[in-house]
C-alpha cells in the first residue's frame, strides 16, 4: 500500500524563532505547500496570509484548515506578493517567510513530472501556467539548453548533455529524459547523473530565480519597520541570491552572519532538510 504523502517542514522551530512572532500581527507564508509554517504561525497567535502557485496545495489547504479565522489562503505566485496585498487592503506585514522549491506532494506525484526517478508526463510546473519541461527541451536550442543546464544546474557536461537531448528528442516523460542524460555522462559517484538536469530545468520552467528577485524586493517594501524576512533555500543559486540581496539593502540589517543548518537529528529525520539554510534579516 502507498504512504500517504506528507511534507516534513523543514527549520521549522529556527525559521519560527527568527520571525520572532507577535500575536495577532499579520504575517506572510510564501510558499504554504502543506502548511507545516503556517500551522505553526498560527499556533503562536499570528494572521497569516499564506500564497502557493500551485492550485492543489491551496486546495489542500483550504480542505484541512478552511475555517481558520486567522488565516486567508491565496493562490498566487509570490512574485506577486504586493498585488495580492493591495487586493486584501493590507499595506505592511509583520514577517515574510518563504520555505522555497518544491514540495514532497510535487516530487512524490508522478503526475507533476519532478522526478527523474518515477515515470511521468515531463512537466516540472509548480503552478497552472507557462512553459512545461517538456516543451523546454523539445524547443530550445542546443546552445540555450546548454546555457539552462550549466546556468541553473552548474553542470559540468551541460554542453554533452544538450547535444544528446536535441539528437533524440521529442523527450516526453521524465524517465526517457533521465536516461539521455545518464547515457550521455555515464556513472557518477555523488547522486544521480541526472539531478543536475533535472534541478536545472525545474529552475528555468518556473523561472525560480526571477520568482524570488521580485519576492525579496517586494517583502522589503511591506515590511513594517522592525519586521522580519527569513528564507529557506535548498541550492548555492538561491542562498547566494539571498545572501547578496541582504547584503546590498542597507535597509536590512542581517540577523543571520551564516546560514543557519538543520541540527544533525533533523538531517537524519528528513533527507530534504539535508541542503537547507536558513537566513533572516530585520527591516530597519
Ligand atoms: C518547500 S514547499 C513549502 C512547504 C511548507 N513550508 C510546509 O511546511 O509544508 C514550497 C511550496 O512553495 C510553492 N512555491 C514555490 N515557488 C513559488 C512561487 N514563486 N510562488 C508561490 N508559491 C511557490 C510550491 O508550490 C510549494 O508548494
Amino acid at each position: 500500500m502507498k504512504m500517504a504523502t506528507v511534507h516534513q517542514p523543514v527549520l521549522l522551530k529556527e525559521s519560527l524563532d527568527l520571525l520572532a512572532v507577535r500575536p495577532g500581527a499579520t504575517y506572510v507564508d510564501a510558499t504554504f505547500g502543506g502548511g507545516g509554517h503556517t500551522r505553526a504561525l498560527l499556533s503562536a497567535g499570528a494572521r497569516v496570509i499564506a500564497l502557493d502557485q500551485d492550485p492543489e496545495a491551496i486546495a489542500r489547504g483550504r480542505a484541512a484548515l478552511g475555517g481558520e479565522k486567522r488565516l486567508t489562503l491565496v493562490e498566487a505566485n509570490f512574485r506577486d506578493l504586493e498585488a495580492v496585498l493591495d487586493r486584501l487592503g493590507v499595506e505592511r506585514v509583520a514577517g515574510v517567510l518563504a520555505d522555497l522549491g518544491v514540495s514532497a506532494y510535487h516530487l512524490e506525484d508522478p503526475r507533476r513530472g519532478f522526478s527523474y526517478r518515477l515515470e511521468g508526463p515531463l512537466d516540472m510546473r509548480m503552478g497552472a501556467v507557462g512553459m512545461t519541461a517538456a516543451e523546454v527541451v523539445n524547443t530550445l536550442d542546443e546552445d540555450a539548453l546548454a546555457e539552462i543546464l550549466y546556468r541553473y544546474g552548474e553542470e559540468p557536461k551541460a554542453r554533452r548533455i544538450a547535444k544528446a537531448i536535441v539528437r533524440r528528442r521529442p523527450i516526453a516523460t521524465t524517465t526517457e529524459l533521465a536516461r539521455v542524460v545518464q547515457e550521455a555522462v555515464g556513472y557518477r559517484r555523488a547522486g544521480h547523473p541526472a539531478r543536475k538536469t533535472f534541478q536545472a530545468l525545474r529552475i528555468y520552467t518556473n523561472d525560480e530565480l526571477g520568482a524570488l528577485e521580485a519576492l525579496l524586493a517586494a517583502s522589503t517594501r511591506r515590511l513594517l519597520p522592525g519586521g522580519r524576512l527569513v528564507v529557506i533555500s535548498f541550492h548555492s543559486l538561491e542562498d547566494r541570491r539571498v545572501k547578496h540581496f541582504i547584503r546590498d539593502h542597507p535597509e536590512l540589517k542581517p540577523l543571520t552572519k551564516k546560514p543557519v543548518r538543520p541540527s544533525e537529528q533533523e538531517m537524519r529525520e528528513n533527507p530534504r532538510a539535508r541542503s537547507a539554510k536558513l537566513r533572516g534579516a530585520e527591516r530597519l
